[in-house]
């Protein structure tokens, strides 16, 4: 579109002696700037610019022509046939050069510039160079446009494509409500406390939030508060200057600033230690940050999306978190349900991650049959969807073409074997008809035991703490048992 340096125009005038002058005006630059076709009516330029808009890069238009179609309409016209198109207007002498208002009205339609006519005893329309200038000017309006739509568009198919990585699969009724939601919340900027069971797409339905939100072009920034060593939150999440402390040896962006006119996601938000709380909720009440070290403050702004598995209004009760930041995060709650309470969408899951792991992995999409599918409908997934994902790919690794309920049986860890709730008992592992390998069995057991001591702590530091094991131990354990 714009390899050659022509600029090429339409002039729209119907008075030949005012051609030939504009025709003379241009004849300076005539090298670069071509009248490639003049037209004396508002309706054939329109002609002209439906079939081929591409083939001109400026109008110059009389602004009083014959017939109905003149001025500001025809300036809103062209703009809506390609807004790439720059439009000049030229206009007698009998305009108030002063008028503003005309001016104004001129640019709102449109145009990108205007001249009043030289009288007509003059053979130039315009002092040439000046009207010559805005023509390249108006090029290059048109050019930077042009620059802007296509990373507008580069920018949109991008979060596009992230939309439909990210896409929440499901279509029971707790999904398609959560789906409402989450347009509702996208369209605000309110705080957004998403609660749920582990592995239920807590950290999904906040990308989507962010993602179909007006900030969705800024950064997403997630921050996992139960991951992060304490002493290290503060510094992470507002930053802090050189020399602030020994081993500041330069000034530290924090993830605060890092998501400023984006979205911040806490996630585990009820790990944040107290004086983390204390610090969030001035920042979240100010709308400013002090980076550790400075007293400076900087304004920012931040969507806050938080994020946790525990009752966290129980966790105010016991002071273990602050009520009034509880308050200025959970200003729209939003709960993700369990894959239990949406168990009709178990077969739709499954079919989506067979897909996407048989591309990945680059295995043929396998036959299902209808039992192995029963089994699975059946199982508990105390680990929810992420369990479920995990089991399929199990599954897929061990198809070869057919998925049969053996293969099932195997990948579910005892799926045969119906837990009850963690009430810490273990009898139904001996009710089982068939013996179970030994190492099947502690895989059961193991999986039970942690299930129910995450159910019984205070959060997976406390769970790790109880059962005498480093954090990042029991993270990898529950990780490899699918409950992470
Ligand atoms: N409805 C869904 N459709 C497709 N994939 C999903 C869905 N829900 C969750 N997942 C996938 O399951 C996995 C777990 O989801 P996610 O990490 O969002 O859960 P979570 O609730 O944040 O878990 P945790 O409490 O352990 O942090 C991710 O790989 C996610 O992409
Ligand atoms: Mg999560």
């Amino acid at each position: 579109m714009f390899t050659d340096n022509i600029i090429n125009i339409l002039l729209i005038e119907d008075e030949e002696y005012d051609v030939q002058r504009v025709k003379n005006t241009l004849q300076l630059f005539e090298q670069n700037i071509r009248i490639k076709a003049v037209v004396s009516s508002g309706i054939k330029a329109i002609n002209l610019l439906e079939a081929n808009a591409e083939d001109y890069d400026v109008v110059i238009m009389d602004y009083q022509i014959s017939g109905g179609l003149m001025g500001e309409k025809l300036i809103r016209k062209i703009k809506t046939i390609d807004p790439l198109l720059q439009v000049i207007v030229i206009t007698k002498m009998t305009i108030n050069i002063n008028d503003l208002n005309f001016a104004n009205e001129l640019i709102q339609a449109g145009a990108f510039w205007f001249c009043t006519k030289y009288p007509g005893d003059v053979d130039y329309i315009y002092q040439p160079t000046d009207f010559s200038l805005s023509i390249f000017n108006a090029k290059r309006k048109r050019e930077l446009e042009f620059a802007q739509r296509s990373s507008d568009m580069k920018l949109s198919r991008n979060i596009r494509e992230i939309l439909s990585s990210k896409k929440i699969i499901g279509s029971s009724q707790p999904v398609q409500q959560l789906h409402n939601r989450i347009d509702k919340c996208a369209a605000t900027t309110a705080s957004v406390m998403i609660t749920g069971p582990s592995g239920s797409g807590k950290e999904l339905v906040a990308a989507n939030i962010h993602y179909r939100s007006e900030r969705k072009y800024e950064n997403f920034v997630a921050v996992n508060c139960g991951s992060i060593p304490t002493e290290l939150i503060e510094s992470e999440l507002f930053g802090y200057t050189k020399g602030a402390f020994t081993g500041a040896d330069k000034n530290k962006e924090g993830l605060f600033e890092y998501a400023n006119k984006g979205t911040l996601f806490l996630d585990e938000v009820a790990e944040l230690p107290h004086n983390v709380q204390v610090k969030l909720l001035r920042v979240l009440q100010e709308g400013e940050l002090e980076k550790i070290g400075s007293t400076e403050r900087k304004k920012v702004d931040v969507r806050i999306i938080s994020a946790t598995n525990k009752d966290l209004k129980q966790e105010v009760v016991e002071r273990r978190f602050r009520e009034d930041l509880f308050y200025r995060l959970n200003v729209i709650p939003i709960r993700v349900p369990s894959l239990a309470e949406r168990a009709d969408d178990i077969t739709l899951l499954f079919r989506h991650f067979l897909g996407e792991f048989s591309q990945q992995l680059n295995i043929p999409f396998p036959e299902i049959r209808d039992d192995a599918l029963e089994i699975l409908r059946n199982y508990e997934y105390p680990g929810n969807i992420r369990e479920l994902k995990n089991i399929t790919q199990r599954i897929l690794f061990d198809s070869e073409g057919i998925i049969t309920p053996n293969i099932v049986r195997n990948s579910v860890e005892g799926a045969p074997i119906m837990f009850e709730s963690s009430s810490g008992e273990f009898n139904q592992i001996l009710e089982t008809e068939e013996i179970l390998p030994f190492s099947d069995a502690k895989k059961i057991l193991h999986k039970k035991y942690l299930t129910y001591v995450r159910e019984n702590s205070n959060s997976d530091a406390h769970a790790a703490e109880q059962l005498g094991m480093a954090p990042s131990n029991f993270h990898r354990i529950c990780k490899e048992h699918g409950l992470k």
